[in-house]
This record gives C-alpha cells, structure tokens and sequence, in this order.
C-alpha cells in the first residue's frame, strides 16, 4: 500500500512522531506540508497531521484539507494530532477537521507531544507557562499510541 504522511509543525514534535509513525509504516513516505503539496493520486493511504497551538491545527494543513477533502474521501486515512492536553482530544478533532472527514478516518488520535523552551519565542514560553505550568522541557509523545495508530492501518 502506498503511504503519505503529510505533516504541519511548528517545531518539530509533528516531525518527529510523523517519523515514528513511518518506522512501523516501513514503505510509508513522509513529507513536510511546508515543502510543497504532494500528488495524492499517487497514494492509497493518507495519513495527515499537526500540532495544535490554542485549539487548532496549523493553516497550510488546514487550507489543504479544505482543497483536497473529496480526494482525501476515497482514501485510506488517519489522523493524528501533536499537542500536550490530555483531554479535550475529540474537540480538537471537532473543531479542526470536517465531520464527513472524521467519519471516513480509520483512525485519529492525539499522539502527545513537546515542550522545549529552548526553541519558542519568549511570548510561546510565558503562554506555556501561564497556560499550562511547563517551565522546562517535556515529552508525551506516546510510543505505544503510535504503534497502535499505526497498525490501525496497515491492511490486515
Ligand atoms: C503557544 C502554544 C500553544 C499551544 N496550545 C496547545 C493546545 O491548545 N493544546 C495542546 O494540546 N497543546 C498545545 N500546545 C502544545 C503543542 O501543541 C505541543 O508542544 C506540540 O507537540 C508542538 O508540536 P510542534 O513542535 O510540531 O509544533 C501549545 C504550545 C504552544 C507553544
């Protein structure tokens, strides 16, 4: 089965779990929305994600979605999310996706994500702080849940 998965980032969390998801996807191919849009017609499976900033996904993603939906619809798809909540997971999937999208996904799920201050903007790290306590480095990103998401995939 031909794999994409598309992914939108802001600092790499979305990268790094796009790349987890590929090693259990072995042939998977696995591209940055920001390095152009890829030719879905080359591909069976679909799997698209981002991380979330206040609520919602990152705009190249988004306006892709919108372009691409009825192409998307006849595909093999999953969904996945990078954000640091443990709750609100199918809010963020309501408000960010549309619902004929979210019935057709084989699988969405939140699959964790990162905080290092090292690399956001001094605004991004008093949000953080104010918003959610982070004051220093952290990582959800769910091994198991990404295994799990990606077998949810492969064909049986
Ligand atoms: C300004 C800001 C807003 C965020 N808002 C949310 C949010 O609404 N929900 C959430 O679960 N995580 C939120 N996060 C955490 C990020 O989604 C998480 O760190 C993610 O893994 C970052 O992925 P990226 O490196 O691919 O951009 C926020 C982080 C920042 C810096």
């Amino acid at each position: 089965m031909n794999t994409l998965i598309l992914y939108a980032t802001h600092h790499g969390a979305a990268r790094k779990i796009a790349k987890l998801i590929a090693q259990e996807l072995p042939e998977a191919i696995v591209k940055d929305i920001e390095d152009g849009e890829p030719h879905l017609a080359a591909y069976d499976c679909v799997i698209l994600g981002s991380s979330l900033e206040a609520g919602q996904i990152r705009r190249p993603l988004k306006r892709f979605i919108s372009r691409h939906q009825d192409e998307l619809l006849d595909k093999r798809l999953g969904l996945f999310l990078s954000g640091l909540s443990e709750t609100g997971e199918n809010k963020y999937f309501s408000d960010n996706f549309p619902p004929q999208l979210l019935e057709a996904a084989v699988v969405k799920q939140m699959l964790g994500g990162v905080y290092n201050p090292q690399v956001c903007s001094l605004a991004e790290r008093i949000i953080m702080r104010l918003v959610a306590g982070c004051k220093s480095y952290v990582s959800t990103v769910n091994h198991q849940r990404i295994a799990a998401f990606a077998d949810a995939l492969k064909e049986k």
